[in-house]
């Protein structure tokens, strides 16, 4: 079934809004709060245009256009993925039944608050990149700065648009509080605690779409499976936008390996921090950093209100059609972290089996730190094809945590429960120091000239929309 994409309305979708009157006019009030947070919160450089993508529709050809377009003027809209008539549950106690189309009532509060917290995370990231323009190291990278922040604004949109259309007046309530709380405000933080950290460099941003990008993708990939098919559709349509998030952060890593790469083997070292480029050292250390705040978004390893969400059909697993099991799990057992006591005050990493629905949490962590696991492998593949012996690796997921059971204990990179002591004397060997942070920093010159690149970072494979990197993908005032 295909609803038509009205791109000529005030607010561009292909949800029929000019079919509901009364959602209309609540969207077009919410959409100058939108305006002004955006001019306030949004990204600071002034550019008189920026070429974007732009969704116009779901199909699989020709969902997005490309031009350079005024940023302001950006057509923010609402897209969700086509609905299939025929779409049933995949998992839980509804499992076989038709996907609702309305809200049910008994789950309301459960699905307002899984859309409350996916929303935050949207404009957050905006607010956490909103100064990175004036040390951009490229036309070609700031362009992607901008195409991250206008999408992250398109999916608060999104999320807005389901608060509108289904949770009434407290709906509403929601989606102004979703431009009330800032990140890192000290009375009105946002939700998560990753999301109110700052990306104060490029280094940081690369991370950053790498690492917490890719939970927003394990948790939309949960949500796409909800029963509530609009939420569902919704997930589908923003997935296919995080993708290109994705690979602004793979291969920002890349390009920073293989700088880094270059130089070390150029001057015959293993610092080539000295040399104009982010040290090797200083990459593993931004890598434990972003890895482990990211992890904390998945929650404590169990959790009865993720079994709640699952048996009730609202969250999904990642994937969930391509489990080999009976999608309802009332019966299953799961293996998740333990840290257990070992009699004399030493403490060890060990596991404990608990019912599989609480254990959903530790099952999406999994299956985010296997995808995360294929960074390293290419940046290692980067270093080895620069014929280096060094080795960036992921830091065992209990290090630097805040949140579950490795939140009361140190543990190193290589897994090792430490004592406070060892703890503070190694971990400014594990995570960014003042002095890592102010080198990164050191090297956040903006380069605005096409085809020009800063000194630690290398030009990208290929330009944008088959553009060349020297492409002037922005026009600054
Ligand atoms: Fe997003
Ligand atoms: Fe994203």
């Amino acid at each position: 079934m295909s609803m038509r994409a009205d791109y000529g309305e005030k607010i561009p979708n292909n949800v029929g809004l000019a079919d509901d009157r009364r959602l209309q006019r609540a969207l077009e009030s919410w959409q100058p709060r939108f305006a002004t947070w955006w001019a306030e919160m949004g990204p600071e450089i002034p550019t008189r245009d920026v070429y974007l993508r732009t969704a116009v529709n779901v199909g699989r050809e020709g969902w997005a256009h490309f031009g350079h377009v005024k940023v302001p003027d950006y057509r923010w809209g609402i897209f969700l993925a086509e609905r299939d008539p025929d779409r049933m549950i995949g998992f839980g106690e509804h499992k076989g039944e038709p996907a609702w189309q309305e809200l049910p009532g008994e789950y309301r509060a459960e699905l307002q608050r899984l859309i409350v917290i996916q929303g935050d995370t949207e404009p957050a990231s905006v607010e956490q990149q909103r100064r990175l323009g004036y040390t951009a190291p490229s036309l070609y990278d700031l362009r992607n700065l901008f195409q991250v922040n206008v999408e992250e604004g398109r999916h608060l949109w999104a999320m807005v648009y389901l608060l509108h259309a289904y949770f009434g007046v407290e709906g509403r309530e929601e989606a102004g509080d979703l431009l009330r709380r800032n990140s890192g405000s000290a009375d009105s933080p946002r939700i998560l605690g990753a999301f109110n950290e700052e990306t104060p460099d490029w280094l940081s941003f690369f991370m950053f779409t790498y690492f917490t990008d890719r939970d927003g993708k394990y948790q939309l990939g949960t949500l796409k499976e909800s029963a509530f098919d609009p939420l569902s559709r919704t997930c589908e349509f923003m997935l296919k936008e995080e993708a290109h998030h994705m690979f602004v952060g793979t291969t920002g890593i890349d390009r920073v390996v293989e700088r880094t790469a270059q130089l070390m083997v150029e001057h015959e070292t293993d610092d080539a921090g000295p040399h104009g480029a982010i040290g090797l050292n200083q990459i593993q250390k931004y890598l434990n950093f972003h890895y482990s705040v990211s992890l904390d978004l998945f929650g404590g390893e169990t959790s009865t209100n993720v079994a709640n969400y699952y048996t009730a059909g609202i969250k999904g697993r990642w994937q969930e059609d391509r489990r080999d099991d009976d999608h309802r799990l009332t019966d299953d057992a799961a293996l998740v972290d333990a840290v257990t006591g070992t009699g004399n005050g030493e403490q060890s990493i060990g596991q404990t089996e608990v019912a599989a629905l609480t254990a959903l949490n530790s099952d999406l962590r999994g299956q985010y730190t296997a995808d995360c696991m294929s960074g390293v492998k290419r940046w290692n593949k980067i270093l080895a094809g620069a014929g280096l012996p060094h080795r960036l690796a992921l830091p065992h997921h209990g290090f630097n945590r805040h949140v579950g059971v490795f939140a009361d204990v140190h543990v190193s990179p290589d897994g090792r429960v430490l004592d406070d002591a060892e703890w503070e004397h190694r971990v400014p060997g594990w995570l960014p120091t003042d002095t890592d942070k102010a080198h990164v920093m050191s090297l956040m010159r903006p380069v605005y000239e096409p085809g020009k690149i800063a000194s630690w970072l290398a030009p990208p494979r290929n330009g944008i929309d088959g553009k060349p990197f020297g492409y002037e993908y922005v026009h600054l005032t």
